[in-house]
């Protein structure tokens, strides 16, 4: 096997750094910070890593994450995110972020911003892959957290790129935090959210007209609404796909009949991301091989993916050029 997905240069733009943190790491962080977990050992982690729906991960998810504590804690997180995403051919990552499930445990945006810009620069130096960072915020809390979390980026506008919208969808829709997003988007943010993950194809609409996001994360239940899809194409819209998370969380009850190909097929800008490596089962070369095992996805579709990560990445357009 010639694994083409691993060799080819490509951008992941969906990977929440929080979400590849690997149980052994889990453990080795529980015990250098003095917190207690319910999990003795890597096998008892990965046990639970059993979920029928969002929500389930989401509940492992902050518990797993309560381990980083310290801008090292962070550092580390973000390295070995990094190492393994440029053995995978990333050669250009854009990471989310989640503060708003660090700040009530007293760790400071500043050690957040601290560990991860540490993080990426070693990684630009020593790795070659460039990164830029997404901080998202948290949808089952309610916009008046995500406005003060915004005030704390503020002095950091020049080392994160954009916001985001993650966490529980089904009864938080996108249009809750239509006045954050527009502060950030005149703050000079680029603006992504998740939708049509579990919600709806109308957060999928909301998220276009009232957010106006420059990407979907997911998008998957879009495909419901064949005049949304005629929208997401016509606009050049990409959607950051995480085959391997939608099958974790149930989104598709076989990868046999992952959604890549007709979106695809359909005209949309789509890519291949990881989502949250180490809960799902893999990293980004693991998510393209997935779907070449149970789609056959062909050569040339592999590589229209990867075109594609690099049309809806938040690059200069030189940049840009360089890869398509
Ligand atoms: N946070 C981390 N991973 C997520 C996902 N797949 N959906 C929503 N929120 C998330
Ligand atoms: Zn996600």
């Amino acid at each position: 096997m010639t694994d083409l997905a691993a060799r080819l240069p490509k951008a992941e733009l969906h990977i929440h750094i929080e979400g590849s943190l690997e149980p052994e790491m889990m453990l080795r962080l529980a015990q250098r910070n003095g917190i207690a977990l319910k999990f003795a050992s890597v096998d008892e982690i990965r046990a639970a890593y059993a979920f029928t729906k969002l929500d389930d991960f989401l509940a492992v998810y902050y518990q797993g994450m309560s381990v980083l504590r310290t801008a090292e804690d962070f550092e580390d997180l973000a390295w070995a995110y990094l190492a393994s995403a440029a053995a995978d051919g990333v050669v250009h990552a854009e990471i989310f972020f989640d503060p708003q499930g660090h700040l009530p445990r007293g760790v400071s945006f500043d050690t957040v911003m601290q560990g991860l810009t540490a993080a990426t620069a070693r990684a630009e130096r020593e790795l070659g892959i460039t990164s830029h960072l997404i901080m998202c915020f948290l949808r089952h809390l309610d916009e008046a957290d995500a406005e003060r979390t915004l005030d704390l980026a503020l002095p950091y506008r020049d080392r994160v790129i954009g916001v985001g919208l993650d966490s529980s969808e089904l009864g938080h829709p996108p249009a809750k935090f239509r006045n954050v997003f527009r502060r950030a988007r005149d703050a000079g943010f680029r603006l992504v959210c998740h939708a049509g993950e579990e919600g709806p194809p109308d957060y999928v609409w909301e998220a276009l007209d009232v957010l106006g996001v420059d990407r979907i994360d997911h998008g998957n239940r879009a495909l419901e609404d064949a005049s949304l899809v005629r929208r997401l194409a016509a606009d050049g819209m990409a959607l950051t796909v995480c085959p391997l998370s939608n099958l974790r969380l149930c989104v598709v009850d076989d990868m046999k009949v992952h959604p890549i190909r007709r979106m695809l097929e359909a005209g949309l800008v789509a890519t291949v991301n990881s989502d949250d490596p180490s809960y799902f089962g893999g990293y980004v070369a693991d998510n393209f091989r997935a779907l070449e095992a149970a789609i056959g996805l062909a050569e040339g579709e592999t590589r229209a993916l990867v075109r594609n990560s690099f049309r809806a990445a938040f690059l200069p357009a030189e940049t840009k050029a360089r890869h398509l």
